[in-house]
Order: C-alpha cells, then structure tokens, then sequence
C-alpha cells in the first residue's frame, strides 16, 4: 500500500502501488540530486532576499539542504519510490531532518519549474564536458594530419576509387565535420543556459520573486520570458540529442571506414592491440570492436532524439506527466557520446596508417586518368573530347590489363598524339595530389594550410 504523498490533501484513497511503480521516476532522476539541491538552495536564497521567508526560516532550510547535499556525495541518502521523484524525495528527507518548516521552501515554485530547472542545469554542467571531448578529437586529428600531409591514399566516390588524395586531407574533413558539431554544442548552450524556475505551475506567481537573483545564484545567463513556454519547453534537450545525432553519425561514418581499412582486403590501418579484442575461436582474429560499438551506438542516440520527438509532439502547453519522458533519453545520450568520444580518440591516436598499402592502392587503379584528361585539355582539347580519349584508353587497358601510367608512349600517342613524355610525371599519385592548389583542395600546401588554420581555431 502507498504511503501518503506530499500532495496527498483532495485524496480519500491511498495511490495504487502501480501508480507508483509506474509514475516515479527517482529511478532514474535521482541523477540529478545534485542538481535540485542546488536550485533549491537558490530558490530558498531568493526567498529570503525577497523577504517572502523571514531569515530564520531561511538559514534553516539552507542548513538542512546542505546537509542533504554532504550526505548525497557520500552516499548516504536512500530515496524511495513512494516519494516518485527526486523532488519530492529530496522535500521529504528535509522535513524529515528539519521538520515542518521544510514545506516553506515550494512557496512560489511548482514541480513544474523545478524539473525544468534541474534539466536545464544537469545539461549545463554536461555541454562543456561534450565540448571538451570534441576538443581533443580535433586536436589528434590535426596531429595525425600534420604527420600524413604527403601519405598518398585513394580517395573514394560510390567507394570505387575516383582520385589520389592526402591522409591528412581526409582526416582534416572530420575535423571540419567536428567544429561543425562543436558550433552545434556551443550554440545548444545559449538554449541551455536559460533559467525556467519562477514560472511556478504554468502561470507564474503572486508572490513578488525575483528571477534575476535566482538565475544569478545558479549562474544561468537569463530567464525564460514566457511562463508557458518556461514549463513545456525541451528544446533545449532535443537540440542536444540532435547535435549527438549527428556526431554520433560523424563518428560512425569513420568507424564504418576504419572497419573496412583494417580488413585483408584493405589493410590501409592498423589498429593497435589496446583498441581492438580477439576471436573466442578463431586464433587469428583481430576485431574491430570498438569502431563497431560506436557505429552500432549511435543507433541508439538517433533512437533517444525521435523518441523525446516523438513525446513532445501534441503537447498541449504547459506541463504534462509525458514530460516525465526527456529524460532517461537524454542522460543515456550524455553516457554514451562521452565515452565513445574518448575511446574513438584512443582508437585513432593510436592507429598506425600502413602508407605503403595506401600509396601501392593508388598505382594499381585507374585513379589517374582525370590526369590524363586534364593534361589533354592544358593541351587545348576541349575537356569532355579529353574526357572521352582517355576513356578509350582505360578500355583498352582492362583488356591489356595495363594501367595508364604502364603504357607505352605509342600507345598513348596512338590515343591523342598531343601526349607527350611528360606525361608520365603527372600520371603519377603524388604528383596528381601535390597539384591540387585549389583553394581547400588535397595539394600538400592546401592541407598546410588547413592545419594552420585549424591550429589557430584550436589555440594551438
Ligand atoms: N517527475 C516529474 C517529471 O519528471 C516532475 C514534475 C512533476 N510535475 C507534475 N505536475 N506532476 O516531469
């Protein structure tokens, strides 16, 4: 049978335990304690200020909070299900130690409120570490890249080999994907930092708060204008899991190369011992779990965004227990991106490129012929009859099992008698890749540049 709740006046039956064990959710908010605790004692501070509580009342419930928070962080405190959340948890044990002047500290507040500004916080405190992360990332691909500016690898379009480009050019891509993602973070933290408490229920209150001061005693940058808007909003939150999405999407996309890089077929990456697991059966083995963990979870991050979508869609303003929902999604994204950041980080810092592999894959392909093409059209023929000359000769090479650059010059010249022997130098991966000058293109100077840059973005 459930015990009486705080809420328990208009009552004449007791809850039914399955309201209980269905509507809490102290098994999961209880992480953020810290976090109500904190916006309590804000909240009590304001009271005070506002001399809505008379100081007495007001030292009292600050003593009681802080012993609260003393015997959190040495685990000490035992919530139960009959308290349902962490709010009404934390409420109880301090009239438990204070007694009635406890019930003191909701004046001018409401759940509501108080969820809002719990969620709003615990993200606050998150969104640097997620950053921080992201930081470091870039930082080793722009060490990996700053040593692999001159290893030759094929670029890829429909993973069919297209051109030769730089390791440290394709490394530097991610490190742009990933500013992009730290920008997202940056700016999901101005949607974040907005304080919802004071809005009370829905409507705001009667009684004469004042917002400023409790957003400045938790450090929030402003306060939400609309009271509606302050209780219903999860923006913030959805643009979180959003921005992990697409991290998460990032982070896979290399996984999934990195899987194939490291396969017989490829064998363009070795991954080191410390980041890879073995076959229970088969001896040979050496798999790439972790890459295949981190791909395989961003599934889950993209399922915890449509999900809280999902939720918030139809909601008719202001507060709904359906809202009861942003979380476990939320705090599962926080412990998943974190440590597939720094474990993808491992991985890579530790990945050795094997760049005789990847350099041999770009002379035994055809991935030189738009050299050849651009060489006849410097000559003044028109790009799409160049296009269409070496075409024919890329024919003629699967029959004679030839690659351009092992022809001979007759049999260029047969083709176009505008070839010349030059032409063999600019057949050549690495000379195909060191001329590409063009602004943010694979040419050695180019990805210089793109390392200086991001040095500079970096604080390096
Ligand atoms: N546990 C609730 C939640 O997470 C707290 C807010 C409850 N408010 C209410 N009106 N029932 O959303």
């Amino acid at each position: 049978m459930s015990t009486k709740k705080l809420w328990g006046g208009r009552f004449q039956q007791q809850a039914s335990e399955w309201v209980d064990q269905f509507g809490a959710s102290i098994s999961f908010d209880q992480l953020m304690a810290d976090e109500d605790i904190e916006g309590s004692l804000a909240h009590v501070k304001m009271l005070g200020h506002t001399k809505i509580l008379k100081m007495d009342d007001v030292n009292q419930i600050v003593a009681g909070l802080v012993g609260l928070r003393e015997d959190l962080h040495a685990g000490k405190l035992e919530f139960t299900v009959e308290n349902e959340d962490i709010h009404m948890n934390i409420e109880a044990l301090l009239t438990e130690r204070i007694g009635p002047v406890a019930g003191k500290l909701h004046t001018a507040r409401s759940r509501n409120d108080q969820v809002a500004t719990d969620f709003h916080l615990y993200l606050k405190n998150r969104l640097p570490k997620v950053i921080d992360e992201i930081t470091t990332l870039q930082k080793t691909l722009v060490e990996m890249a700053e040593k692999n500016v001159e290893t030759i690898m094929p670029g890829y379009t429909h993973l069919q080999h297209a051109q030769p480009i730089s390791y440290g050019h394709y490394l530097m891509a991610y490190y742009q994907m990933l500013k992009r993602d730290k920008e997202r973070f940056v700016f999901n933290m101005q949607h974040t930092d907005m304080l919802p408490l004071g809005a009370a229920a829905l409507a705001g209150t009667t009684f004469p708060i004042d917002r400023e001061y409790t957003a400045k005693e938790l450090g929030f940058a402003q306060v939400y204008p609309n009271s509606l808007d302050a209780v219903s909003d999860r923006d913030f939150a959805l643009e979180f899991l959003s921005n992990s999405s697409i991290l998460m999407m990032h982070l896979s996309r290399f996984c999934e190369e990195i899987s194939m890089w490291v396969s017989h077929e490829f064998k363009y990456l070795e991954l080191s011992d410390a980041y890879t697991t073995g076959s229970s059966i088969m001896p040979q083995k050496k798999n790439p779990d972790m890459a295949e963990l981190i791909r395989g979870k961003s599934g889950r991050v993209y399922g915890h965004l449509i999900g809280l979508l999902s939720t918030m869609k139809s909601l008719p303003l202001a507060y709904n227990k359906d809202l009861q929902e942003d979380k476990e999604g939320t705090f599962d994204t926080v412990k998943t991106l974190l440590p597939a950041l720094k474990v993808f980080n491992g991985m890579l810092k530790t990945a050795k490129p094997n760049v005789e592999r990847m350099k041999a894959a770009t002379e035994n392909d055809f991935s030189n012929a738009t050299e050849l093409a651009d060489y006849l059209a410097t000559k003044g023929i028109p790009f799409r009859e160049a296009h269409g000359i070496v075409g024919q000769l890329v024919l003629k090479g699967l029959e004679t099992h030839q690659n351009l650059q092992d022809m001979s010059l007759a049999d260029l010249q047969a083709a176009s008698p505008k070839i010349e022997e030059d032409v063999y130098h600019d057949l050549k991966s690495e000379v195909a890749v060191e001329r590409r000058h063009s602004l943010g293109g694979t040419g050695f100077d180019q990805v210089r540049l793109q390392i200086k840059n991001a040095k500079q973005e970096l604080g390096e």
